[in-house]
């Protein structure tokens, strides 16, 4: 008989930080643990076990770890019997520190860990304080690849690679996630149908960089063919990934967005800057008449193609010139949307100690000006939204509970009334109004 089998269900407070990827692994660990009968708990107070999955690519996010871990430690005082963990970046990043530096932490395991988390676990539970962050060989890590947990859904996200070969200058993500492995492609495509099979109508394939999905892996299918074979899937309507390269955006790429209509008309594609000068610092592989040219040929494949972007503000030397470039790079590409964040200093990064270093001053003025100039930017697009047709994928109802809400092609969210029936159908929208951060609209007709 085992232990599992007889015990009652114990609590598990997950909190999960950072990008698309760690909340995938965090699926995985929802259903890793509920072999050893933990099941996921909303209020912190009915935990046995609080684990926290964490994200170290700015120190912002490093800190917010901390202060998360001092807010559970008076749990821990109340209750001694309560295990604390951490997981993700900052545990691949500081390993062993984090078990010196917090008392009351119980377990650490890192980005290639996951598989090893119930046995550290368990040994929490007999009073034992571990740490696990080695990395692990290419054929163990595809074997123990994260399949997504068994949610159903109409969206889903589905991991086809991890960590990442490129080393930008400034970025700690090839050191806390390894090395870039593409995951196999038959796994991928079954793991679709499966998902298909419960009601999945739209993927978004998840990677560090996954235009060079297969490019290292003889044996798998390329990026392009990947996006083929599920576009060719009768139940499934929509397909998108991220994130991508702007080095890696190939010809037969581009040609998918003319090919399939099943491909949306969104490609996330960070510049990082509008600058060669920083861009050749960053060790980006392209300049800015590259990543201009890649988006007029993603244009012209798909005309109204949405272009969303990341930069980053006040990398070391930033001038005052190069800070301009980026302004006008804004204009040229018209981003729908843009994510920019302040340059930080990351542990182990090239970066880290380039000379130039700015003041957060003014670090946050250009920070400032850009996001002004953004969201204008993105106003102009959305207002001129109104009154255009969209196909939105119904995904549910809306916050609030009185609208059905879903997402454009394009990618924006969109609110519309109408009958719960809809949920999981593509229809056609009128847009009405356009709002900060999504549009109202009319159903014109079911799709
Ligand atoms: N400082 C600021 N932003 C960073 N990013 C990655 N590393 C850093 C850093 N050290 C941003 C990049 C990336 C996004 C996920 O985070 O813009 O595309
Ligand atoms: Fe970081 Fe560059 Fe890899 Fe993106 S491509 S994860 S920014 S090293």
């Amino acid at each position: 008989m085992s232990e599992t089998a007889i015990a009652a269900p114990k609590g598990l407070y997950l909190e999960t930080f950072g990008c698309q990827m760690n909340v995938s692994d965090s699926e995985k660990i929802v259903s890793l643990l509920s072999d050893l009968g933990y099941r996921p708990v909303t209020d912190p107070a009915l935990a046995d076990l609080i684990l926290l999955n964490t994200c170290s690519v700015r120190a912002k996010a490093e800190s917010k770890v901390y202060d998360y871990l001092g807010r559970h430690r008076l749990r821990k005082l109340k209750n001694s019997r309560l295990i604390i963990g951490v997981g993700g970046c900052v545990a691949q990043q500081e390993g062993e520190r984090l078990l010196k530096r917090v008392p009351y932490l119980d377990l650490v395991f890192g980005t290639h860990s996951l598989h090893l988390l119930p046995e550290l676990v368990r040994g929490a539970e007999r009073g034992e304080r571990r740490s696990a962050t080695e990395f692990i060989d290419t054929e163990t890590r595809l074997n123990l690849f994260p399949q997504a947990a068994d949610t159903g859904g109409i969206t889903r996200f589905v991991t086809i690679m991890q960590g990442c070969d490129n080393f930008c200058s400034y970025c700690v993500v090839p050191y806390v996630r390894g090395r870039e492995i593409s995951r196999r492609s038959a796994e991928i495509l079954g793991e679709i149908r499966e998902m298909a099979g419960r009601g999945a109508r739209e993927i978004t394939l998840l990677g560090q960089n996954v235009n060079s999905y297969g490019l290292k892996s003889p044996d798998e299918l390329h990026f392009a063919d990947l996006l083929r074979e599920i576009a060719a899937m009768d139940d499934i309507q929509r397909l998108r990934f991220t994130t991508s390269h702007p080095r890696d955006i190939s010809p037969e790429l581009i040609a998918c967005f003319a090919e399939l209509p099943k491909l949306c008309g969104h490609i996330h594609l960070p510049a990082q800057s509008g600058s060669d000068a920083i861009l050749e610092r960053m060790n980006r592989g392209y300049g800015r008449e590259e990543y201009l040219a890649t988006v007029t040929s993603l244009r012209k494949a798909r005309p109204g193609l949405a272009v969303t972007g990341d930069i980053i503000i006040g990398f070391p030397g930033e001038s005052e010139a190069d800070f301009e470039a980026t302004l006008s790079l804004l204009e040229e590409v018209r981003y729908a949307d843009l994510f920019s964040f302040v340059y930080s200093e990351r542990p182990e990064t090239a970066a880290a100690g380039y000379s130039g270093q700015l003041s957060r001053g003014v670090k946050q003025q250009r920070l400032e000006r850009l996001q002004r100039r953004q969201h204008e930017i993105t106003g102009e697009i959305c207002e001129a939204l109104v009154g255009t047709v969209q196909r939105v994928l119904i995904e549910g109802v809306s916050r609030r509970g009185d609208q059905l809400t879903g997402r454009s092609d394009a990618n924006r969210i969109v609110n519309v009334p109408g009958d719960a029936s809809l949920i999981g159908q593509l229809v056609d929208v009128t847009i009405c109004q356009s709002h900060p951060n999504s549009l109202l609209g009319e159903l014109s007709r079911e799709g």
